[in-house]
């Protein structure tokens, strides 16, 4: 089978989520390329040296730029905070590797725009971990929307709600912080959790055309763990705006990092003209349908167990009524791209179509300092 030479950047969540998937998804799915782990890069010597042997890379660098040069690597996979994608993937590109990034693409749309020029002027095959579309469930939603049941939708509500960051005393900055500098994430929760909302919504009901957006900083300054002075807070703590649409549907969009109780709180509801559908991360593996269509004696909401053979993915893993999980999403994806990869064809989410996302994230914060509703561009 011929190999496909993977050089993953960044060895954090993701790069652990990552090395996971990649290390499974021969095991499960019938691909013609043989993913190898080939090399693993951080800053820290002896901290990725580790993280190579626990997880099966055959070697190390400590410099991403001598890692995307190497010609034993066919695929570049950045895991590294969202300041870096950007030269990341430039270099990548020009270097003819494939390439894998996370979310949100960039900073924001000047930076995916530059990204998504590399990537297509090189011809590179190339994808944005927005995973979420690969949960069975969430997949069995777009095969319902596009089936038509919903029919003609009217709303679309999401949120991601998490808690993690109301204490005054967490520093910003660094290690595992990076998320609360605004130099480094590029924005706070908009970029970091409604992102991933924004590309689900974009995916399962079209374009957004204008936006009216709210955020608010509850802590203003914090300690910064790189310079050891108290800075101020440029990220959003939390977010909430109202979306209009393509398709003329009404939709809001919340999500907090203060909302006491929840930890990764995204759930998404659509309500179409005969059928309604609603999703929870947190009761990843049910989809819950209603459909108005149903005998009135027996119509009601039903909580579909997204197990069985021929749920999306599901005849890859265990026998019908056994769940999977969020790491799954990532295996799904990589066994997406390689089979992309074997057809010649492009893997949703490109970096075009996070381009998209990155435009109504720009578009959001806009209408958040305007306090008008902003027009979201158009990806040429
Ligand atoms: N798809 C998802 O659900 C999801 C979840 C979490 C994070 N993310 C995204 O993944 C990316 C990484 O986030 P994370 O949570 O893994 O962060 P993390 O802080 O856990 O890990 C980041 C890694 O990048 C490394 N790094 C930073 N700068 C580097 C450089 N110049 N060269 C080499 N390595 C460098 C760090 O040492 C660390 O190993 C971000 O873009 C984030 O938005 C996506």
């Amino acid at each position: 089978m011929k190999e496909l030479r993977v050089g993953m950047i960044g060895y954090g969540f993701m790069g652990r989520a990552h090395s996971n998937a990649f290390r499974r998804v021969n095991n499960f799915f019938d691909l013609d390329r043989q993913v190898v782990m080939k090399a693993a890069c951080g800053r820290n010597e002896a901290k990725v040296r580790d993280f190579a042997a626990r997880w099966g890379y055959e070697s190390v660098e400590t410099d991403w730029r001598k890692l995307v040069e190497r010609d034993d690597i066919d695929l570049v996979d950045i895991c590294a905070p969202n300041d870096q994608h950007l030269d990341m993937a430039i270099a990548a590109a020009k270097a003819g590797k494939m390439i894998l990034c996370e979310k949100p693409l960039a900073r924001d749309g000047k930076e995916g725009e530059k990204m998504v020029k590399a990537v297509e002027k090189a011809g590179v095959p190339n994808m944005v971990w927005y995973n979420y579309r690969r949960i069975p469930a969430v997949t069995l939603a777009k095969q319902l929307i596009d089936q038509g049941r919903l029919g003609k939708i009217f709303h679309y509500r999401a949120k991601f709600l998490q808690d993690w960051t109301i204490s005054p005393d967490l520093p910003q900055g660094g290690a595992g912080l990076w998320r609360l500098d605004a130099k480094v994430a590029g924005s706070g929760v908009t970029g970091d959790l409604l992102a991933h909302c924004i590309d689900t919504a974009l995916w399962l009901n079209g374009s957004i055309a204008k936006v009216n957006a709210m955020t608010e900083t509850f802590v203003k300054e914090r300690k910064h763990n790189l310079t050891g002075k108290v800075e101020k807070v440029g990220i959003d703590d939390a977010c909430a705006f109202l979306a209009r649409f393509g398709n003329g549907s009404l939709a809001t969009f919340e999500s907090t990092r203060y909302a006491r109780g929840h930890k990764a709180l995204y759930t998404l509801e659509i309500n179409g003209e005969h059928a309604s559908i609603a999703w929870d991360l947190h009761d990843l593996h049910r989809l819950q349908y209603f459909d108005h269509r149903d005998e009135g004696r027996l119509r009601g909401w039903r909580s579909i167990h997204v197990t069985d053979s021929d749920h999306p993915y599901m005849d890859k893993w265990w026998v019908p009524g056994l769940a999977i999980g969020y790491e799954h999403s990532f295996v799904h994806q990589v066994a997406d791209f390689l089979e992309g990869v074997a057809q010649g064809r492009a893997v949703a989410p490109t970096f075009r179509d996070a381009l998209e996302t990155q435009y109504v994230c720009d578009a959001v914060l806009k209408s958040a300092r305007t306090d008008k509703w902003e027009k979201v561009k158009a990806v040429k």
